[in-house]
C-alpha cells in the first residue's frame, strides 16, 4: 500500500470517485469538466492519478498527472478538500506521485499555477519546483500563470 497522511489513505483512482473528485475540482479549482475527461486521463497513465481517501473510502484530495512528453510528467490537477488542508494530505500525494515518476524513469516534472496562488507556489517551492516561464493570460478568466518544473534525479 502506498504512503498515507493522518486519517487519509492513498490509492489509485476508481471510476466511482468521479462525482466527489468533480466536486473538489469545482470547489477548489473553480473548474467544471465532463466526467469523461477523468476516465480518459486515468487510462492514459493509471498510476499517475492518485486519490487520498478518508476511512470510508471517500476522496478528500487527489493528484492527476499525465505524460505528454517523453520522460516528463505534468501535474494537471491537484487539490485537497478545504477541511482536510494543512494536515499533510497534499504532501503525501506529492511524495507518492514523485516516487511513481521516478519508478517510471521520468526525468522532469512540470505544472502550471495561477500567479495569485501564493500558498500553492510556496508548497511547490518546498518540493523544489522552480518557475521556468510566465504564461500571460493562461487561464480562461485572463489571469496569468507560472510554469514550474523540477528535475527528478
Ligand atoms: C495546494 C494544496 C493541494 C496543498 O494540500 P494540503 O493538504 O493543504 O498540503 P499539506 O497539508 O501537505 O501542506 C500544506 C502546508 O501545511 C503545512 N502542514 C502540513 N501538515 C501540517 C500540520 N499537521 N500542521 C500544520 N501545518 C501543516 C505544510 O508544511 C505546508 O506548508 P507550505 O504550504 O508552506 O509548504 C491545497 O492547499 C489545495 O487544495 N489548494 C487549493 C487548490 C490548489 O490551489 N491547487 C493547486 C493548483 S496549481
Amino acid at each position: 500500500m502506498p504512503a498515507s497522511a493522518p486519517g487519509a489513505t492513498l490509492r489509485g483512482f476508481q471510476p466511482r470517485d468521479v462525482p466527489v473528485v468533480s466536486h473538489i475540482v469545482a470547489e477548489s479549482l473553480h473548474e467544471h469538466y465532463d466526467s469523461s475527461l477523468y476516465f480518459s486521463l486515468s487510462q492514459q497513465w493509471p498510476s499517475g492519478f492518485l486519490i487520498a481517501a478518508d476511512p470510508s473510502g471517500t476522496p478528500v484530495g487527489f493528484l492527476l498527472g499525465v505524460t505528454q512528453i517523453e520522460g516528463e510528467a505534468r501535474i494537471l490537477m491537484f487539490a485537497v478538500e478545504r477541511n482536510w488542508r494543512t494536515r499533510g494530505v497534499g504532501t503525501a500525494l506529492m511524495n507518492e506521485f514523485l516516487e511513481r515518476c521516478r519508478v517510471r524513469g521520468m526525468r522532469r516534472a512540470t505544472l502550471e499555477v495561477r500567479v495569485s496562488n501564493v500558498s500553492a507556489i510556496r508548497f511547490y517551492t518546498r518540493f523544489r519546483f522552480g518557475v521556468t516561464d510566465l504564461l500571460r493570460g493562461y487561464y480562461s478568466d485572463g489571469e496569468s500563470g507560472y510554469q514550474m518544473a523540477r528535475d527528478l534525479r
